[in-house]
């Protein structure tokens, strides 16, 4: 398939480096490719980013039936532009798919088109401290039908977004509130996948966490209510006598990149790391007994996010001594340097994307 490319002729000023928040800013080009029955997935183009014109029947805007995923283009100190695991954000946009209904594309094609959208948009990728350039390939259903069904067709796009460092104020521990009253998902359900209504059933949750005076939610899973599953928009891990726990991929959990990458570092380190099951009475165990010093949660966009506070019902957990503890440190420091080329990428995670 050829891939078209469409310049734009009226490119924005670029934003200022240093204040760059998360999201707000675009960049002048996108990708778009259809999809119908007959011709399968076509017509791939990168052409100026711009707003869509759709049918108020369009069904994506009424049955949800879309997917996403969230990736980062880094720019190493040599100037280089680079990707991480890039083919895992697109196994698992396919993954996604399946789960939808929405038919699959092809990982090495969706790779090849994004490497090309980023030569085009090269000088969006910011240099300044931990900034990047942020990657939202999107799938939704284009059919104009209020029936409840599969679309029969579909748009894919690719938009980019220059973002800031995370912690642009240091890396701080959060409080977290466990969530009694809403859960997120549930077995058998779409939790492990990025779709779009997974994002608007944590809304309310969040919001009455904010309100409490907390910064996320940790969930707890839909049946019993009592096992851990992820926080906020993360995936979560404890640090109980030195070793590493974190849920089984149950299901209702997204299988998050970062947290494959620090499972796979901390085996590589030889620290003791454990898939399982734990509730949060475990939880709340361990932190009496003085064993568990560490959470965090883990995620493309922070990284690596330390809890300092666990609130559930009334009891309220200080995790720490309220500092950045030594292990998520170590995590969220490995990480990085394989992300910005600071040391040899010895697993094989970062691909040069122009
Ligand atoms: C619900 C949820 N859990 C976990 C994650 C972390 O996944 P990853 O490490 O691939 O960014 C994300 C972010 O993508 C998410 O949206």
């Amino acid at each position: 398939m050829k891939l078209e490319i469409i310049t734009n002729q009226n490119p924005k000023p670029k934003p200022d480096e240093t204040k760059l928040g998360f999201g707000t800013r675009f960049t002048d080009h996108m990708f778009n490719m259809d999809y119908t029955p007959d011709l399968k997935w076509h017509n791939p183009r990168i052409e100026p980013y711009g707003p869509f014109t759709m049918d108020p029947a369009t069904m994506v805007l009424h049955y949800g039936q879309g997917i996403f995923e969230g990736m980062k283009a880094y720019r190493t100190e040599s100037g280089s532009i680079q990707l991480f695991r890039p083919r895992d954000n697109f196994k698992r946009l396919n993954y996604s798919a399946r789960k939808l209904c929405i038919p699959d594309i092809d990982v090495e094609f969706a790779l090849g088109a994004l490497k090309e959208l980023l030569r085009v948009e090269k000088d969006w990728v910011p240099s300044a401290p931990g900034t990047s350039l942020y990657i939202r390939p999107t799938i939704i259903a284009t059919d104009p039908f209020l029936g409840v069904r599969a679309s029969n067709t579909y748009r894919f796009f690719i938009i980019l977004s220059p973002v800031g460092a995370y912690y642009s104020e240091g890396f701080n521990p959060v409080k977290i509130m466990v969530t009694r009253d809403h859960v997120r998902a549930v077995r058998g359900g779409v939790g492990d996948t990025k779709t779009m209504g997974n994002y608007a059933a944590s809304l309310l949750a969040g919001q009455e966490a904010h309100d409490a005076g907390y910064t996320q939610v940790l969930w707890l899973d839909g049946v019993e209510q009592k096992y851990v599953e992820e926080v906020g928009a993360m995936n979560i891990f404890f640090v109980v006598n030195n070793a590493l726990i974190t849920p089984a991929l149950s299901g209702s959990i997204l299988p998050g990149i970062t947290r494959d990458s620090a499972i796979r570092l901390a085996k590589s380190w030889d620290m003791p790391v454990s898939e399982q099951k734990i509730s949060i009475d475990e939880v709340i165990a361990h932190h009496n007994s003085g064993l568990l010093t560490e959470i965090f949660g883990s995620g493309t966009a922070a990284v690596i996010s330390p809890v300092g506070e666990l609130k559930y019902g009334d009891q309220i957990l200080k995790i720490g001594d309220g500092t950045v503890g030594p292990i998520a440190q170590k995590f969220f420091d490995a990480i990085m340097d394989i992300q910005y080329s600071r040391v040899e990428d010895t697993m094989g995670w970062v691909e040069p994307a122009v």
